[in-house]
């Protein structure tokens, strides 16, 4: 059984085996949540990200977490759509994204997770639809990992998913 709950606050204080970063398709970091976990990472992270990279909109990647605290031994870079109106297939591209998100958490038996609002911020996503992809998304994808935290930076990001988990 999977938890699902929203925690406000700054995804790199957390207590998590692996936190999730909006990336860009390099992944070599970015500003937002990218730029928080790749300086608090340091710069192995982008070190990391492009030997792997480039990762397409929808897709996830993952990466250790190199200077991030324990417990967090993984990043798991994932690139959201970014936002043109709605009608070029950015709700499937951020479904995907949580969907990938959870298959790679399950190679690396995370059991528990971070996501932030992914697309949300740079890229424009509707906050409050791609709460609803966020939460509808991740309950219909089986998985291991046992609790997932929804990270809401903002006190109305907050409420959205609150509100998408009591729906
Ligand atoms: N902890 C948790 N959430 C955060 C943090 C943080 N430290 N910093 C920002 N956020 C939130 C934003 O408030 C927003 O709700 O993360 C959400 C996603 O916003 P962005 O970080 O702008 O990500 P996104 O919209 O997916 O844009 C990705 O921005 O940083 C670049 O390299 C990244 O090019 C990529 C693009």
């Amino acid at each position: 059984m999977t938890v699902i709950d929203v925690v406000r606050g700054d995804i790199t204080l957390l207590d998590v085996d692996a936190v999730v970063t909006a990336a860009n398709e390099s992944l070599m970091g970015g500003g937002g949540v990218d730029g928080a976990i790749h300086r608090a990472a340091g710069r192995r992270l982008a070190e990391a990200g492009a030997a792997i990279g480039p990762c397409a909109p929808g897709d996830a990647m993952a990466t250790p977490a190199f200077d991030l605290d324990p417990p967090v031994r993984h990043v798991i870079h994932t690139v959201g759509p970014v936002w043109e109106g709605g009608d070029f297939g950015e709700a499937e591209v951020l479904a995907s994204c949580y969907r990938r998100v959870l298959e790679v958490a399950d190679e690396l038996a995370a059991g528990t997770l971070a996501i932030p609002a992914i697309a949300t911020g740079i890229y424009g996503f509707p906050a409050a639809e791609a709460a609803r992809i966020a939460v509808a998304t991740l309950r219909a994808t089986p998985t291991a990992v046992g609790r997932i935290s929804l990270v809401a930076f903002d006190e109305e990001t907050g409420q959205l998913l609150a509100a998408a988990l009591a729906s």
